[in-house]
């Protein structure tokens, strides 16, 4: 497992934001705030959002497209962000039907109304009403990092509680395992042990990487037993997990 830390996203640089900043905690609910009130004033609609960022939500959009022909259309996703991969769902197949969670409030302006936002955490954000089996796909994209591992224990564990008998993971992105890296940090560790480069300060602790294999290590604990895995081409990973 990795420690992430960010300094900008979007284009919009954290000490601008007028929040403190940690490199010991991970961004809370007031950075999130005063984050996506700039976000929403530079940005007015999802095309105006970075082409890069786009492609490779794309490529989220056509995996999930292509799992959906095969199992069906009602769809729960999980930690939804501002909503642009149910969005576009929405706009490529007609028959879609989206239930998608997001915590954060106010995320989702630009989503399309045939999306049914839930607010809050998952499962609490879930009434009743639902249940796994009204659900043909059950996932999350982007989300692993933000957890810790006994969150990201718990929040799996909360996952098969719910009843998904399958689950994709998707858009992992696992720490770099080539040699320059390593010798990267390990340079930069040694020059700033000896005073000779100071240790950034100005980042926000953005949360974990961890390679696929760690990633089903939690699974395989919470009870799911096999696993499909596969690489988008813009390096991201996914993980379809089963029970049974
Ligand atoms: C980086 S964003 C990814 C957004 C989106 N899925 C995407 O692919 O662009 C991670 C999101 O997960 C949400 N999140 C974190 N913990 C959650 C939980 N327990 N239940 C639901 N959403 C959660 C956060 O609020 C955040 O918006």
């Amino acid at each position: 497992m990795k420690k992430l830390y960010q300094k900008e996203w979007f284009g919009i640089k954290f000490s601008t934001l007028g929040v403190d900043l940690s490199m010991e905690k991970v961004a809370d609910v007031e950075f999130y705030r005063k984050f996506y009130q700039e976000f929403y004033k530079k940005f007015q609609g999802y095309s105006d959002l970075p082409k890069e960022w786009r492609n490779l939500k794309d490529e989220i959009v056509t995996h999930i497209d292509e799992l959906v022909d095969k199992k069906g259309k009602k769809i729960l996703s999980i930690g939804c962000g501002t909503g642009y991969v149910e969005n576009q769902l929405c706009e490529i197949r007609d028959n879609m039907e989206i239930i998608a969670i997001e915590p954060s409030v106010d995320m989702t302006r630009w989503i399309n109304k045939k999306v049914t936002v839930l607010q809050g955490v998952f499962p609490s954000a879930l009434s009743e009403n639902y249940t796994s089996d009204q659900f043909d796909l059950v996932f999350a994209s982007g989300i692993d990092y933000v957890f810790d591992d006994p969150s990201y224990t718990n929040f799996l564990k909360s996952v098969v509680f719910f009843g998904a008998h399958e689950f994709l993971l998707t858009e992992i992105f696992v720490p770099e395992t080539r040699w320059i890296n390593y010798v990267k940090d390990f340079i930069k560790i040694l020059l700033e042990s000896v005073g000779l480069r100071v240790a950034e300060q100005s980042g926000q602790f953005w949360g974990y990487m961890r390679n696929i294999d760690e990633h089903i290590e939690f699974l395989k604990d919470v009870g799911f037993s096999s696993f499909t895995t596969g690489r988008y081409d813009h390096g991201g990973y996914w993980i379809i997990a089963r029970i049974g």
